[in-house]
């Protein structure tokens, strides 16, 4: 292992405690002391300061994986490595690198005899230890090599491992990237039902704790409405309050979202929610902006028109909804790209791993497992007939809320845009005609007709 910082130093650990002997390099003599000293009792785990130690100690062909930040550090490496490496070893990069390096970093590696492994891995610092859902792509020749250890790190669903391999070329990170992308439209959409139970019904931090529970306890079961859930109750340590409400309402992002929301515009995919979730890190920034806007415009002073206990049914009826619409949009984009960018992504695989070990893993899994099995070639996930009734039965009380969110002033922007998208994708006549009359009208940019084939062109100036 290249790297150990806390996801590479926990990656490693957990391949040892599966009986795996294992090297970790790292210049930092502190980081290589920490590996060593919080290595199992019988374990072998060693650290190395130097990149030759670490050849020395590896049988071949060397499996030698990286995790360092996405970008110069990975070529850095790769050309740190280049001296070292002997014809048929297997370099994995199990970062957030953008699929597009990884493209160009398989190409130049196979030129010059390597294998390079693209492989996202998921599951934050406690998934890397304990399990985490590992999308590996790429160099098929090279993955016999490495499954083994994979499969035994992964985690495991019913026994299953959550790990496969996710197609060619840099499909593995393609993968993971779409993964964030459904990852930012969840968090976003579980912020906006804070907002309304919070500011909207102004439940307290123990009450917002009741609500997440409850509904992690049922059909909304997750790792994101889990984690949301035992936030509520995390005292400050600096002062008595709730980190919760310590915390400055400016979200980080390092760029996994905004890459899903880019590679779906360039290939025509739409996934509004996953570009609302980036737009609304984005506008979270303008903190003092937003400061100067609530002076002016003061927000609605409309209650909640429903008893409480029927807003929270409903809010959660609409959370469950946008959440399959989030997911939807992101695998819809996976089936198209992996046929443009010919990836050759196992879609039934990909919802298989991740039903464990990663950020997004819910119960809702298992039902889009359940749909691919029965149509590997799924377009898209709203077509499944199972999940039209989820839909069905969850779709009223989403107008609902999205009424009162609108009465009461609140934003729900990813909410909205999951009922937009639902109720456009369901629509066999959209709107489109007029658009193409008008760029007809001052483009002659031509259409088409719905009674007969060919391209048209009218003259539309009233004469
Ligand atoms: C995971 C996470 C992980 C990382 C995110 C954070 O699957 O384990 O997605 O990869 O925490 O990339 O992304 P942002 O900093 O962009 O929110």
């Amino acid at each position: 292992m290249i790297g150990l910082g806390v996801m590479g130093r926990n990656l490693l650990l957990n391949m040892a405690d599966h009986g795996f002997a294992v090297v970790g390099f790292d210049k930092d003599a502190q980081k290589t002391g920490t590996l060593e000293s919080s290595a199992s009792p019988g374990t072998t785990v060693k650290g190395v300061n130097t990149l030759a130690e670490m050849i020395q100690l590896l049988e071949t062909p060397r499996r030698i994986m990286m995790l360092v930040p996405a970008g110069q550090p990975v070529d850095d490496v790769i050309h740190d490595l280049l001296p070292v490496l002997e014809k048929g070893d297997i370099v994995i990069d199990g970062g957030n690198s953008h699929y597009t390096d990884t493209l160009r970093r398989v190409k130049f590696m196979q030129e010059k005899g390597f294998h390079f492994v693209g492989m996202g891995v998921s599951g934050g610092e406690k998934g890397a230890r304990n399990g985490p859902s590992i999308m590996p792509g790429g160099d098929l020749e090279a993955y016999p090599h490495i499954k083994p250890m994979l499969e035994a790190v992964s985690a495991k669903v019913n026994g299953v491992p959550c790990v496969a391999y996710c197609g060619k070329d840099a499909a593995g990170h393609y993968v993971k990237m779409v993964h964030n992308g459904i990852e930012y439209a969840i968090m976003q959409l579980i912020s906006e039902t804070y907002d309304l139970l919070h500011r909207g019904l102004g439940l307290d931090n123990e009450e917002l704790y009741k609500v997440y529970k409850n509904w992690n306890d049922g059909e909304l079961s997750s790792f994101l409405v889990e984690i949301t859930r035992d936030i509520f109750l995390k005292k400050d340590d600096k002062t008595s309050n709730y980190l919760v409400d310590m915390i400055l309402d400016k979200a980080g992002a390092k760029g996994t979202g905004k890459w899903t929301s880019q590679d779906a515009m360039d290939l025509g995919i739409p996934v509004p929610t996953i570009d609302t979730a980036v737009n609304l890190r984005e506008l979270s920034a303008y903190k003092d902006e937003r400061t100067q806007a609530s002076a002016i415009y003061k927000t609605p002073t409309a209650d909640v028109p429903v008893p409480k206990e029927v807003f929270i049914q409903q809010l959660g009826d609409a959370l469950f909804f946008a959440m399959i619409i989030s997911y939807a949009q992101g695998l819809a984009q996976l089936a198209v790209a992996s046929k443009e960018l010919n990836m050759e992504i196992p879609m039934h695989d990909v919802v298989k791993i991740w039903r464990g070990g990663c950020i997004i893993r819910s119960t809702l899994l298992e039902t889009f497992f359940k749909a691919y099995e029965k149509n590997p070639q799924l377009s898209n996930i709203l077509l499944d007939g199972e999940i039209a009734q989820l839909l069905q039965a969850k779709k009223q009380n989403t107008r609902n809320v999205i009424i009162h969110a609108i009465h009461m002033g609140y934003p729900v922007a990813a909410l909205m845009s999951t009922l937009s998208y639902f109720d456009a994708y369901r629509s066999e006549r959209m709107p489109t005609n007029l658009i193409q009359a008008q760029r007809d009208y001052f483009g002659a940019h031509t259409y088409q007709r719905i009674d007969e084939p060919g391209t048209f062109h009218s003259e539309w100036e009233p004469k």
